[in-house]
């Protein structure tokens, strides 16, 4: 069943249910539209909340439903309406007003069926899926059969391809370079290595961006598997100059050269993901063991994804929720909202997923520039032809 044929009859499937479940809709009201958010919280889910029910109820006469924790909230049938006053306050919180989970429908043997019961029971012409990967993974799953369903992107990860960015990635960013910036007076002050862990799952966009914009001397991403005997050379190489303080950044999926050093597998939570975390005890320890040096780290963790959004994820999860409304209004189902050449644009969300998005290449050229050179590093990180980092 394509997607207009399920909307038209779970129109038409609504009235007797509205009877029983659904709040009065006024007659000239355009849409029913639910959203959740999926995944792990993340800085400025409640701006695109907010942003999605302040276009539905102000400019389109429509109404959104919000459903907790993700689709378990969906199958549960927990939800609350939203408005503009519910709204009021939301847009500097951190976490999402909603709640969230990784449970999703197709986890469940009658999960579909519990799907199309709430589009029933609330008369819903549309839901607004926020989420990760792997909610934008179910958003198209829906899709293929035949959910009218809009996705969201978003990620402190910002690994999510078809989008430049995700919000919650700069707040991220911004978390982990005040943090390095603390971490350097303490390492200057104790002469030591401070390593310093960040999130980023498979991808090193958060350890990139924190490690350019708080002067880590090596910066390591899961792009570009590391030797641990080239990182301890340019350490102590560093220090043999004077410098007797480094921090060395590293992302949660960053792993080595193969048979170069063992690191342990990760475990798997009970929906299929990789537990990441760990690397940058491993990395301390082989780095002091290995140089001598005096070396600690510190896992960042979860305060990365904690507390207020900065202005440009705010604003990006305010022009994402608009643009999901718009969406669904024009009916875009399996489209998701992305970020492109600074506009918003709308790309199907099948493409968007399967795929992440690594670090861009010249930004890798630009850690390797940065970082501790060694005898034998002709022009640290760029080959023989390549051009300056401002000729591209
Ligand atoms: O995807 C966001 C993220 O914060 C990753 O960077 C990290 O690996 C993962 O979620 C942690 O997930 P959880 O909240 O389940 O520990």
């Amino acid at each position: 069943m394509g997607p207009g044929l399920w909307l038209g009859s779970h129109r038409r499937a609504t009235a007797a249910s509205t009877l029983l479940f659904m709040p009065a809709l006024s007659e000239s009201q355009i849409m029913r539209i639910g959203i959740l958010t999926g995944g792990g919280d993340c800085p400025g889910l409640n701006a695109v909340i907010r942003g999605a029910t302040r276009a539905a109820e102000v400019t389109y006469d429509s109404t959104v439903i919000g459903f907790r924790n993700a689709w378990r909230g969906v199958m549960d049938n927990d939800y609350e309406i939203l408005d503009v006053d519910r709204c009021r306050g939301i847009l500097p919180l951190g976490g999402t007003i909603l709640g969230t989970s990784r449970d999703q429908p197709f986890a469940h043997e009658d999960g579909l069926k519990r799907v199309r019961k709430a589009y029933d029971r609330h008369g819903l012409d549309a839901i607004i899926g926020v989420g990760g990967e792997g909610s934008m993974g179910v958003v198209n799953r829906l899709h293929e059969n035949g959910f009218p369903v809009i996705g969201v992107p978003k990620t402190i990860d910002n690994d999510i391809s078809l989008t430049e960015m995700t919000f919650g990635f700069q707040t991220a960013v911004q978390i982990c370079t005040d943090a390095i910036d603390r971490l350097h007076t303490t390492a200057e002050s104790h002469h030591r290595v401070l390593v310093v862990e960040v999130m980023g799952r498979h991808v090193g966009h958060i350890a990139i961006w924190s490690g350019l914009a708080g002067g880590a001397a090596i910066t390591l991403v899961p792009e570009e598997p590391f030797d641990i005997d080239e990182v301890c050379e340019r350490i102590v190489h560093r220090h043999k100059k004077g410098r007797f303080a480094t921090i060395v950044v590293v992302a949660e999926g960053a792993v080595p050269k193969a048979g170069t050093m063992e690191i342990p597998a990760p475990e798997i939570d009970k929906y299929g993901h990789q537990i990441l975390g760990g690397i940058g005890s491993i990395l301390a320890r082989e780095i002091q063991g290995r140089t001598g040096i005096e070396s600690r780290m510190t896992a960042l963790g979860h305060i990365q994804r904690g507390g207020s959004p900065v202005a440009f994820d705010r604003v990006l999860g305010t022009r994402f929720g608009v643009a999901a409304v718009e969406a669904a209004l024009d009916g875009a189902w399996g489209q998701m909202v992305a970020l492109q050449k600074g506009r918003i644009e709308r790309v199907p969300v099948a493409d968007a997923v399967g795929t992440l998005k690594t670090v861009e290449p010249d930004l890798l050229r630009l850690n390797a520039m940065f970082q501790p050179r060694i005898p034998g590093d002709e022009h640290p990180g760029l080959p023989a032809d390549a051009p300056t980092p401002m000729e591209h």
